[in-house]
């Protein structure tokens, strides 16, 4: 009998006979997913990645392929040379190759598997923990795979939509010096320099800077970068990014290439047309109204400022509010309107505020206006004097039923509790899905965004000193270039980052190549000629020949693949992930090692092991 593998070669997936061939000899190599042995014929449910094909063998079959059958458990590794043959009555609409199945006439086990710790199925309700354990086996589901598989595409899609623009392909090393600045970087000991450290390179950003200063003009990469930051669900210590750099552009021509990639990615995976160009808002817009900057549009529920009222009513009359009666520097008030057809209950709103103090809220001042436009349900009540009360309705909207919702303070406190309520209060009122999104077929799911002209700098309240709030090399506007030493500050740059429901899917800036612009942005931060020299000696150099204009993107590939296919956290995109404190369940990564190792790296660890 000709041998399987060898001579019996497969003629189909698991995922695609149809009536159509009925009648045809086929050979079909999977896993066994479900065995129904009833006496005398076994049905065996045959899974590959393309799907499942039912094959039987019939009573009939002679004792030697009666015996392989009756032999059968879950998981069995398979090949099957048999005839299509039609289910008639009995077809199982819900599958692909429910209108056949196969009956075996030649079957060979490959390899018998040990009771699988969880069945290899899409619905689980195993642990995430044991599923990573034995991920190889949880890749077996069909609902895992699924997100890889979209992943392969939207590799083979980039590639395909950059090279035809243009772009090559060049790869940048993973051992890097170390430079400051940005995330934290994981460290590898040399061992030939005793003493000296690579760092683990956390994106290729200098790189591709000095491919431009080299000529090449339009670099990409799709790229793993490392960053030892603390976990969260759209955060890995090990990730991918579609890694993008052109010579010669302006934020608008990067802004149209990054479109078309993204818009095609969406077009393969579901068909629909994303509309271009994207829509654009300011970082102060973004600050402004959603108090971060990477604001979901899907719904609306934006802050209202209220600083300036409350300052123009010496502090509306309400005590708390007192010191805001003039205006300080970084101290406001905001508030985010519920509308009545939210219908809360005092309860859930009450609720609320354990959800603020939670985010780090000291509380969450909050009224309820009834018909007249007064307050109930609220300590601000009694004190609110009229005209402020009447003012700040008229600044939120309020209706009569509405919530108005109070933070007030330090502006960055403010910002992140009132930006989490809202998301939390977007899922909450269903006016967002709680993971995911609603239909991926309605381009009115998929709200990306481009938040422009943030500031070049951040003021670092311990240091006292301005630092970059990017990276050092970014554009600023060439009318703001004047107010580097007077107010840095005020000075806005072209950094742009896309946004994607909610989530930050991309980020990236025109690179600042004006040598002398440069010495003026460090002198700013305070980092004189010699400190940016040794900061960062070498780009600095490379940009004194001749360096070209700039500028280029990076785009979170595990991000952009867990919005599209709809995951709950990159985990589920990532082949083999991390945990959440970083750990590789399955290799039990990271782990020790022999001392002689570290004796070799020049490296003493100061953990002692438990006696
Ligand atoms: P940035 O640091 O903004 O830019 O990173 C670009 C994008 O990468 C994704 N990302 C991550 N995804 C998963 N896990 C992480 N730990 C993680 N960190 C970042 C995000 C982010 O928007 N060199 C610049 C790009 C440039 O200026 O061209 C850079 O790396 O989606």
């Amino acid at each position: 009998m000709a041998e399987f593998i060898r001579e019996l070669k497969r003629t189909n997936s698991c995922g695609e006979l149809t009536s159509r061939d009925v009648g045809r000899e086929v050979v079909l190599f999977g896993w066994v997913h479900h065995r129904r042995d009833h006496g005398g014929a076994v049905f065996i449910d045959l899974r590959d990645r393309a799907g499942i094909t039912q094959v039987v063998f019939e009573e009939d079959v002679g004792k030697e392929l009666s015996d392989l059958a009756h032999e059968l458990r879950l998981e069995y590794c398979l090949g099957v040379r048999g005839k299509v043959v039609s289910r008639g009555a009995n077809a199982n609409p819900k599958l692909v190759t429910g209108e056949i199945e196969v009956h075996a006439i030649q079957a060979q086990i490959f390899n018998r598997s040990e009771t699988p710790p969880f069945l290899v199925e899409d619905r689980t309700d195993t642990a995430e923990e044991k599923r990573l354990a034995y991920r190889y086996l949880d890749l077996r589901r069909p609902a895992a795979q699924r997100p890889l598989l979209i992943r392969s595409r939207m590799n083979a899609a980039t590639r395909r939509v950059l090279h035809e623009r243009g772009f090559l392909e060049l790869e940048t090393p993973f051992l890097v010096r170390y430079t400051p600045g940005g995330a934290r970087n994981f460290l590898v000991p040399s061992r030939l320099s005793p003493g000296k450290f690579y760092a683990l390179a956390e994106s290729p950003q200098l790189f591709k800077q000095l491919f431009m200063v080299s000529g090449f003009d339009r670099y990409f990469q799709i790229v793993k970068c490392f960053r030892d930051e603390d976990m969260r669900l759209d955060r890995q210590p090990e990730f991918t990014q579609i890694d993008l750099e052109m010579s010669f552009v302006t934020q608008d021509d990067v802004f149209a290439v990054v479109e078309e990639l993204v818009a095609t990615l969406w077009k393969e995976n579901h068909g629909i047309e994303i509309p271009r160009p994207f829509a654009r808002m300011t970082y102060e817009h973004s600050m402004r109204e959603y108090g971060n900057d990477k604001p979901d549009l899907r719904f609306d529920m934006k802050h209202v400022d209220l600083t300036d009222i409350v300052a123009g009513h010496r502090g509306a009359g309400i005590p708390m509010w007192s010191s805001f009666a003039e205006r300080r520097p970084g101290q406001i008030v905001k508030a985010m309107l519920v509308p009545a057809s939210a219908g809360l209950s005092r309860t859930e709103t009450d609720k609320l505020e354990e959800i603020a103090k939670g985010m780090g809220a000291k509380g969450l001042a909050r009224a309820k206006v009834d018909d007249q436009g007064n307050w109930t349900q609220s300590p601000l009540a009694k004190s609110i004097a009229p005209e402020a009360r009447a003012a700040i309705n008229a600044a939120v909207s309020a209706k009569p039923g509405d919530l108005i919702l109070f933070q007030f303070g330090k502006e960055s406190a403010v910002h992140t509790v009132l930006a989490n309520l809202r998301l939390h209060l977007g899922k909450r009122l269903e006016l967002i899905p709680e993971y995911g999104t609603g239909d991926p077929k309605a381009p009115a799911s998929w709200r990306f965004l481009w938040v422009v002209d943030p500031p070049l700098f951040e003021y670092d309240e311990e240091s006292k000193k301005f630092v970059a709030a990017h990276h050092a090399f970014t554009r600023p506007h060439d009318d703001h270039v004047q107010y580097l030493e007077t107010d840095p500050g005020r000075v806005l740059c072209y950094r742009y980052d896309l946004v994607l429901n909610g989530f930050e899917i991309g980020g990236g800036s025109i690179r600042l190549h004006d040598p002398l612009v440069q010495q003026r942005v460090f002198a700013a931060m305070g980092i004189g000629p010699e400190e940016a020299e040794k900061k960062f000696g070498f780009l600095l150099q490379a940009l004194r020949f001749g360096a070209p204009p700039h500028g280029g993107i990076a785009l979170g590939m595990d991000r952009l693949a867990m919005l599209l296919s709809g995951a709950e956290s990159l985990r589920d995109v990532i082949p083999f992930p991390k945990t959440q404190k970083g750990t590789d369940l399955m290799t039990d990564a990271p782990n020790e090692v022999e001392p002689h190792q570290l004796r070799e790296l020049h490296v003493a660890t100061t953990v002692r092991k438990p006696e």
